[in-house]
């Protein structure tokens, strides 16, 4: 991608050391690494657009703790801020400039933190990606009731399980399963999906018999559509417009509506799936796309057998992260 975009300097966020450091450095390549963070010795206070200022000539290290000792191999420094979303905010929000003198937000998870209620309340991007673990910042150092874990999405990877609450109910209307999923966006301080234009997520209702056959599905797509001139979803960079933002934001819900030809007996399974990138996506970039579980639902319905759980219609299931 960054060979195709020819108008944007991507390394200003993918690889912020580059323009820092001796170019031979290797620590360049690693992108967001270490020091792409804690070399950052202030962040700009009135933060629409944060700027960082590293400070990298004097091996010192910032951090959200203050008592920390010099050692051999660096310098401490200081910065209770680290727990600020503005910390994160400066990369977290990245707009491409448009030819008629307009942009084109293209990352936005600042702006629409901001805008939510998590900002009101205090909760900041660290709360919900680093949550606080006890443990020792390195070898020989006192233990901290506070660290923030480093995996970012969740120390399995798996966050995006947390993001959303999904209310399936089920009836049946002319021998016809018809069926509402809600989906409500409660754990995500910003809309869902999130990040790169283009990630999806996917809701799918199946219908299945007795023996676990499938006999009718249906899904619905959710996601943010950039196009070029012609209308065709493109990458980002190559993008003159936004077609369509239907994400879920902080603290929202969406309902969808499916009809589907049901057996008497079986079981309804509603599926919610986070994808990597919409198939025009894909496609265009020859990268195959990634799904991941947001939640799923299973309802059996009709044949009253008590004994294994199968149960009459109208009937209402909410899952909880
Ligand atoms: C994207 C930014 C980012 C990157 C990259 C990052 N950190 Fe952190 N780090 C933080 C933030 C933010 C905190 C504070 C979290 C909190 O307390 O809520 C932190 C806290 C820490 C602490 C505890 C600070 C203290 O004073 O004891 C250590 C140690 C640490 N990071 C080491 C590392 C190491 C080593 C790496 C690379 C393997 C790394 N970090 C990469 C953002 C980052
Ligand atoms: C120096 C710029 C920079 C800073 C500061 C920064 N990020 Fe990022 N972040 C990035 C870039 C670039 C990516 C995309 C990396 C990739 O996927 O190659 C990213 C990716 C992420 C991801 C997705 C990771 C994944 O595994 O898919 C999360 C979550 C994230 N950042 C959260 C944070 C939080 C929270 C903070 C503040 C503590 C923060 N970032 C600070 C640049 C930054
Ligand atoms: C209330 C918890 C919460 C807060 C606050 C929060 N996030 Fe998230 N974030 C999530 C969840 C849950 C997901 C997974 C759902 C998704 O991908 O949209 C996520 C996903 C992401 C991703 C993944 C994008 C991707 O597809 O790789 C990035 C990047 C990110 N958040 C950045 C941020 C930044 C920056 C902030 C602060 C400005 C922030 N988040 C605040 C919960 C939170
Ligand atoms: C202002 C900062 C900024 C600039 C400039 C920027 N990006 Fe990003 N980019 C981010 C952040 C933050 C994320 C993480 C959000 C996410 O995971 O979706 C990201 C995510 C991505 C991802 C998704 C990575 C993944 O793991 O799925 C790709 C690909 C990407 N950027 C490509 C580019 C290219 C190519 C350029 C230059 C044309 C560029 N970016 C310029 C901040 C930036």
């Amino acid at each position: 991608m960054r060979d195709r975009a020819k108008n944007v300097v991507c390394e200003t966020c993918h690889a912020p050391l580059a323009t820092l450091t001796d170019p031979t450095e290797r620590v360049i390549d690693e992108g967001v690494t270490c020091e792409a963070c804690h070399a950052i010795r202030d962040v700009g206070e009135n933060a629409a657009e944060p700027r960082y200022t590293f400070d990298l000539a004097a091996n010192r290290k910032f951090g959200p703790y203050c008592d920390g000792k010099d050692n051999y191999f660096h310098r401490m420094g200081c910065a209770p801020w680290f727990r600020d979303a503005r910390l994160c905010g400066g990369c977290h929000t990245f707009s491409m400039p448009l030819a008629d003198g307009k942009s084109l937000p293209i990352i936005n998870e600042y702006a629409e933190w901001r805008a939510s209620s998590f900002s009101v309340s205090g909760t900041a991007c660290q709360d919900c990606h680093m949550p606080p673990e006890v443990d020792h910042a390195a070898t020989g150092s006192a233990r901290k009731v506070r660290l923030g874990q480093h995996g970012f999405m969740g120390e399995k990877g798996d966050l995006v399980r947390k993001a959303l609450v999904i209310v399936a109910s089920a009836t049946t209307r002319a021998g016809k399963l018809v069926v509402s999923v809600e989906l409500k966006n409660e754990g995500a301080g910003h809309a869902v999906p999130s990040g790169l234009p283009g990630r999806q997520v996917v809701v799918r209702v199946q219908a299945l018999d007795e023996k676990g056959r499938a006999q009718a599905r249906e899904e619905r797509t959710i996601g943010r559509v950039l196009v070029d001139e012609a209308g065709r979803e493109v990458p980002f960079y190559a993008a003159r417009a936004e077609k369509i933002d239907e994400r879920i934001a902080a603290g929202e819900a969406r309902t969808f509506a499916f009809e589907l030809d049901a057996p008497k007996a079986g079981s309804l399974v509603i599926d919610v799936a986070w994808r990597s990138m919409s198939p025009a996506l894909s496609e265009a970039l020859g990268v195959p796309v990634e799904e991941r579980s947001m939640g799923k639902i299973e309802m059996p319905f009709g044949g009253h057998r008590s004994g294994k759980g199968r149960e009459h219609l109208p009937k209402t299931v909410v899952a909880r992260p």
